[in-house]
């Protein structure tokens, strides 16, 4: 959803912000503002509806704004249109104090009513102006901005990452979290914070994880952070490990090209210290047999694409450990019912660490007494932080919305996971236990060799890019990957997609298969390929083109009855869905670029999606 950004040092604030608001753009991108706090005390805005690069245009031709403090956001409209007044920094109506927000207020109507009321006006249709009003409201009752920070923060409801400058303090951000994320870094030249930890690489690595409640005022030379109760805490200090370029393009077209091409290193990174001497070592669940012993069913939740790897999940978790394994998606599972208490083990796959669908079904799972165990992307993320287990895929930065490296470093994450705990609970022989951790470790290698390809996935691409409408069928396994490749080719190239398990088509959706509606029919799966090659045959009876996607020891049987046929290297079947999806974003990639959409930010997405 929506970043946020704040500097407070010796050096001029305007470039750290827009640097900073730069990186952080993936999160959500109709409008963006700053607000700085010049050297003589006057609080100085701009903002404006569409990309950054407006704002930037903004600031070059005009005045420019000057200051050593200041704020930033790029937004992710929620409540009110994209435009330059919805647009944050939100100032109050003393002209004093610039709030920015990612998050929802829930009870920002009654709060809004109440102060119009009082002769408030406001001039946004935002929650976020709510904030900056009620805060100018106490701030004017009481004189002092922390208290009336303390005061906002009683009176609010719902979600809130919040940075707010007064320009009465022209050396001080105040910011304060619940259910939003943000930390501080802590630069030589000041001290910042931001929603996540790619903005400031470039600035620092020591950063603070704000927890719920915390609130923290940063100046140059420092930062204080206090509890709810208002108490000075001493906070532990991380260092991240990612580097500058890691969240930068280096020379490709888009990031989502560059994390497509990571994969390979990707992967190696998520498996190499997690096996050692043939064997798979988990120092994260150390506990696997006695929490094995505890648990009759399990629970894979996520949203988007994190679910698709959570029903790749299910097939091979319930084959590797005999019991029942559902995938849920977060924002259904709580409202289910789900069966949870200590006999489920809940497992939580998220990139960003911040979904809140799935933040709000990890606590509902602790709540029932479920032991939580998470596959996270971004250390020091909320449900990484309140997991009982975390697992780290290790993928780098993911900056493209759309996403691959994370997506391909969760299912290799979670597969691992699945055979670990067969291992732990001897059902896995041997044998079959020592070729999979052996696959395991050339799949960088394999995946590279599908990379290799790329071109012919462009040429196919160049193809059928002017397609309005496309399916994707599969069986098992297949079937949950179609899902993936539909999502992308969805999200990035806006044409209309859907995957169906083959053997379901038949039962209503085959009557929108005419002659040229493309197909595209993954048959990795080999113990199902030749029902598969049914589906396939019916769908091309009606006139459909079929791309197909095989390994070597199906190429024979489907390649007969498709338009066009890739082959990829062969794996253990439980891993040849990690294979199977590069071809799937390739193509989805090549074909949104045929059509010239704008890749790494599809319309009206955003990556981390803190609402529910
Ligand atoms: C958004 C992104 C998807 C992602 C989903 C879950 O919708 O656009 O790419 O799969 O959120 O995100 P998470 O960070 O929890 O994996």
């Amino acid at each position: 959803m929506c970043g946020i950004i704040g500097f407070a040092g010796k050096a001029e604030a305007v470039p750290v912000l827009l640097d900073g608001l730069e990186r952080l753009e993936y999160r959500g991108y109709d409008s963006a503002g700053i607000a700085v706090v010049s050297e003589d005390g006057a609080l100085q805005v701009k903002k404006s509806k569409g990309r950054l690069s407006v704002l930037q245009k903004l600031l070059e031709t005009q005045e420019p704004l000057s200051g050593n403090i200041g704020i930033g956001h790029t937004r992710w409209a929620t409540h009110g249109e994209p435009n330059d007044t919805n647009a944050h920094p939100h100032v109050g109506q003393g002209g004093k104090i610039a709030v920015v927000h990612n998050g929802i207020i829930e009870n920002y109507l009654e709060i809004k009513q109440s102060l119009m009321r009082k002769g408030f006006v406001f001039s946004s249709d935002t929650d976020t102006e709510v904030i900056v009003q009620l805060l100018e409201y106490y701030y004017r009752k009481k004189s002092d901005l922390l208290e009336a920070v303390y005061d906002v923060l009683n009176r609010i409801k719902g979600a809130y990452a919040l940075g707010i400058l007064c320009s009465d303090f022209p050396d001080q951000i105040v910011a304060a979290r619940k259910d939003a994320p943000l930390l501080i870094g802590y630069g030589e030249d000041g001290n910042y914070i931001a929603s996540d930890a790619t903005a400031l690489l470039a600035h620092t690595r020591t950063v603070t994880y704000m927890e719920d409640d915390e609130v923290a005022v940063l100046t140059a030379e420092g930062v204080r952070i206090f509890d709810g109760d208002r108490s000075l805490l001493e906070k532990e200090k991380h260092t991240i490990e990612w580097d500058v370029s890691a969240a930068e393009k280096c020379g490709y077209a888009h990031f989502m090209l560059k994390e497509i091409m990571e994969q390979p290193e990707a992967v190696r990174k998520t498996i190499s210290c997690r096996i050692a001497d043939k064997e798979i070592v988990l120092e994260e669940l150390k506990d696997a047999k006695e929490l094995l012993k505890n648990i009759s069913r399990i629970y894979i939740v996520a949203c988007g694409s994190a679910y698709h790897v959570g029903m790749v999940g299910k097939y091979a978790l319930e084959k590797l450990l005999h019991i029942p394994v559902e995938a849920s998606l977060a924002s259904e599972f709580r409202y289910s019912e789900p069966l949870l208490g200590e006999s489920a083990l809940v497992i939580v796959i998220s990139q960003s660490g911040e979904t809140l669908d799935s933040m709000a079904a990890l606590r509902e799972a602790k709540r029932k007494g479920s032991r939580v165990l998470s596959i996270v992307n971004v250390m020091g993320s909320s449900i990484a932080r309140e997991s009982d287990y975390v697992l780290y895929t290790w993928a780098g930065p993911e900056i493209a919305v759309a996403t691959t490296k994370a997506y391909t470093t969760q299912m290799v994450l979670l597969l691992l996971l699945g055979v670990y705990l067969a291992k732990q609970s001897d059902i896995i022989v041997r044998e079959e236990y020592g070729k999979i951790v052996g696959e395991f470790q050339k799949l960088p290698e394999k995946i590279s060799a599908v990379l290799n390809n790329l071109k012919d996935y462009q040429k196919s691409a160049s193809r059928y890019f002017n397609h309005n409408s496309v399916f994707y069928i599969g069986r098992n396994v297949d079937y949950a990957l179609g899902l993936e490749g539909s999502l992308k080719l969805k999200e990035i190239s806006y044409i209309h997609s859907e995957s169906y398990a083959a053997g379901e088509l038949k039962h209503g959706t085959i009557s929108l298969i005419e002659p040229g509606t493309l197909v595209i029919a993954l048959a990795m799966y080999e113990p199902l390929a030749e029902k598969t090659l049914s589906n396939i045959v019916e769908v091309r009876s009606r006139g459909a083109e079929v791309i197909a996607i095989t390994t070597e020891l199906t190429a024979q049987l489907i390649g007969s009855q498709s338009s066009e046929l890739f082959v990829l290297p062969e794996t253990h079947p439980l891993l040849q869905p990690v294979l199977g999806v590069i071809p799937l974003q390739l193509f989805a990639y090549y074909v949104a670029l045929n059509r010239g959409c704008d890749i790494d930010k599809p319309r009206n997405l955003a990556k981390s999606v803190t609402v529910e």
